[in-house]
């Protein structure tokens, strides 16, 4: 094996140790796992905790504190991703984000929704759902793996959109293998064909930099509490302006007026004084000190810069590729397009077959990474973000080395 070197310099090194050193990974873990749940760094999780004891004080008079905050990080997100904040609202995740659209519009009996099978198993969960209700048709492109240009992924949903598809849903992150979709030609095509698109972003908020508003889609679902580190139970739903009066609420709370919407001498859809969707989501009470603190997430990512973020965690997954791609048994599954790439790996390994591997890879050298296996596959997610290291793609390679050597003596 030629010897791979990681492309960094010992300055370099040093800034990222220190930003390295600011999150909250128990000293002795490997956390190669940004892409279920990121970790938060110290300043922002403090300001979590602040902004909670500030509450408790007094939760009824102090509520008012919280809301201010909420606004204003509401505001600050639709800075990072590009939308106007009156066509975004916090919401607890992306999977609520896509259901508050799939449960939301009208449906006719024989309406298709066009998706992919590379979808994330609680949104097929909740398509599923939706077309036993209503009578929908699920119809699925089939994407080629890995696929080598982005057109083959927009040709493979050309091949099965048609007159009576009315909504388009795709991840522009699949879940499973990393493929980043061309979000805004997929929005071309649906709106071509008079079909909606709904984006499930789960990854992207914080790995990618977002331009919503020129993606032209009509909705987008992201979570704040994967790649942007922010608390755990914070993500968006975005919808265009035009669209938003589709939605009819999945559940009815304060958030509702029972005359109805209005709309602004300027036309901004309205509810209770509010913008539409911010009332859409509106459900009871919830934890408002995790969306306020989403500001904390983006200052602390805004600090370091977009554009830096992602080139250092290319850095990282360009040495994890190089070096399991040195081996005869690791074959990346994710395509290597850099439209299509970002900073999820998805290996299919060989020669572990019998090998509880993510459990004993936790057990024996404290590292964390999702691994599906079966009597045939074993496939597994390597995330790497801003708190890795070179040198802990360095253990997981090794680690690799030694159990496939153990389990094949
Ligand atoms: C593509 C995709 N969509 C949706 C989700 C669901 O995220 P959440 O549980 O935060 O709603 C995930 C989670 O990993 C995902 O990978």
């Amino acid at each position: 094996m030629s010897s791979i070197q990681p492309s960094t310099n010992a300055q370099d090194e040093v800034y990222w140790q220190g930003i390295t050193q600011q999150f909250m990974v128990s000293p002795g873990e490997i956390y190669l796992n940004t892409g279920s749940w990121g970790v938060q760094a110290r300043p922002v999780f403090e300001a979590l905790v602040q902004r909670m004891e500030a509450l408790e004080g007094n939760p009824t008079r102090n509520r008012k504190i919280h809301n201010e905050a909420v606004a204003s990080s509401r505001k600050c997100l639709a800075q990072f991703v590009n939308a106007p904040p009156e066509n975004l609202t916090f919401v607890t995740n992306v999977t609520i984000a896509i259901n508050h659209v799939v449960l939301g519009l009208t449906w006719q009996p024989g309406d298709e929704i066009l998706t992919s099978d590379q979808e994330y198993g609680a949104i097929d969960n909740c398509l599923h759902h939706a077309s036993q209700r209503w009578g929908l048709t699920i119809k699925r492109a089939t994407i080629p793996i890995p696929p080598s240009d982005p057109q083959e992924i927009v040709d493979a949903f050309r091949k099965e959109i048609s007159d009576k598809t009315r909504l388009l849903v795709c991840s522009h992150i699949a879940s499973q293998r990393g493929l980043i979709t061309p979000v805004q030609k997929l929005a071309d095509l649906a709106h071509h064909h008079g079909a909606l698109i709904a984006i499930d972003g789960a990854h992207a908020p914080g790995m990618i930099p977002l331009d919503l508003e020129t993606y032209g889609v009509d909705f987008y679902g992201g979570n704040c509490h994967k790649w942007l580190c922010a608390p755990k139970g914070t993500g968006f739903l975005y919808a265009r302006s035009e669209v938003q009066d589709l939605l009819q609420p999945i559940a009815v709370s304060w958030g509702y007026n029972q005359n109805g919407a209005t709309r602004t001498e300027d036309g901004q859809l309205q509810i209770n004084g509010q913008p539409f969707l911010w009332q859409l989501s509106h459900i009871g009470t919830r934890e408002l000190a995790c969306f306020a603190t989403v500001a904390d997430a983006i200052a602390f990512q805004n600090e370091i810069g977009k554009d830096r973020i992602l080139a250092r965690g290319k850095q990282l997954t360009s040495y994890l590729r190089q070096k399991l791609g040195q081996t005869e048994w690791a074959k990346l599954v994710t395509p290597t397009h850099p439209e299509m790439s970002g900073l999820l790996s998805t290996f299919q390994l060989e020669g572990f077959n019998g090998l509880p591997l993510g459990q004993v890879l936790y057990d024996r050298y404290r590292i964390t990474t999702p691994v599906s296996q079966n009597r045939q596959n074993c496939t597994q997610r390597v995330s790497t973000h801003i708190y890795n290291s070179f040198s802990e793609i360095d253990t997981l390679v090794d680690a690799l080395t030694e159990l496939r050597e153990e389990a094949l003596a």
